[in-house]
């Protein structure tokens, strides 16, 4: 079928140096990106990279990875560093802030990007199960984000650096708006994020500090691997996804490069959709 072959060529995947040459926006700014050693976190990291930022690279597991990302950023002409931290843990958060200043002095961009899933019918959802994934996606943003605007309210503007105080991303999820049956606990984290992203945004825009989120739709990543790994699933996930591919990670990466910029300076408060048109009510366009 005619579909078939435009779907199998906007499947293929964009070489990383293709997708990595980016304007350098964010030169002489210093960013935090978590979970960074994988999946959209990862691509984010090089994106940030790529248009000029340094960045740390958080990561909780897989340190090897990680290390990888800090070479990749290293190879595009910014400094990285790997730092670990559980994200739930506000004493790990502090000291990997600590950290960071240390080695940048200051941060001016913090992207909020650690996430898990951990799937349950209702009925089976356990208390840990819960905790863990609110504690992670949720508490997690929290934890980050307080510590971001305390320094950027301690150093304010640099104009030399940024026409803002300092930039929040929250990656958060098209399930910040759809209900997610079978996996409630990480919806529910998602919009949490969303009201929190917004709540932060309102209280901090005097301060000239922005807040967003990018909602990702379904993005080729390790979290989602059985969503999209077989042709079925493939298929299957299409009828979701209006613009007939699936998202990959530097989809993502390009959106954040921008909305952290200065070329994004009077956007806050808002949830960018890069998702295909998942939240477009696909369902509707042949019924209804
Ligand atoms: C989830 C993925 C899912 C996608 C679209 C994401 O937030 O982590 O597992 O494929 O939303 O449903």
């Amino acid at each position: 079928m005619e579909n078939n072959s435009i779907n199998s060529k906007l499947q293929v995947t964009r070489s990383p140096a293709e997708s990595l040459v980016l304007p350098r926006w964010l030169e002489g700014q210093k960013a935090l990106v978590t979970g960074a050693n994988s999946g959209i976190g990862k691509a984010v990291a090089l994106a940030l990279g790529a248009a000029g930022a340094d960045v740390i690279v958080n990561y909780v597991s897989e340190k090897e990875a990680a290390l990888e990302v800090v070479e990749a950023i290293k190879a595009l002409g910014s400094q990285a560093h790997a730092v670990y931290a559980d994200v739930s843990n506000e004493e790990q958060i502090q000291a990997m802030f600590g950290e960071m200043f240390r080695l940048f002095g200051t941060i001016d961009i913090l992207v909020n990007n650690a996430g898990i899933q951990q799937d349950a019918p209702f009925h089976e959802l356990t208390l840990a199960q819960w905790n863990k994934v609110i504690g992670v996606n949720l508490t997690g943003q929290f934890l980050c984000s307080r510590e971001a605007v305390r320094e950027f309210k301690r150093r304010g503007i640099v104009p030399s650096v940024s026409c803002a105080a300092g930039k929040i991303l929250c990656i958060s999820s098209v399930h910040e708006v759809i209900p997610w049956g079978g996996h409630v606990n990480y919806a529910a984290s998602k919009g949490g994020v969303m009201l929190m992203m917004k709540s932060i945004a309102q209280e901090v825009a005097p301060l000239r500090i922005r807040v967003n989120s990018i909602a990702p739709g379904a993005v080729r990543t390790p979290i989602n691997t059985q969503a999209w790994n077989t042709p079925q699933a493939y298929s299957d996930l299409m009828h979701l996804v209006p613009y007939q591919r699936i998202g990959e990670p530097e989809d993502i990466g390009r959106a954040a490069a921008w909305i952290v910029s200065d070329y994004a300076d009077y956007v806050t408060g808002t949830t960018l959709f890069v998702d295909g048109g998942m939240t477009l009510y696909p369902g509707f366009a042949d019924g209804g």
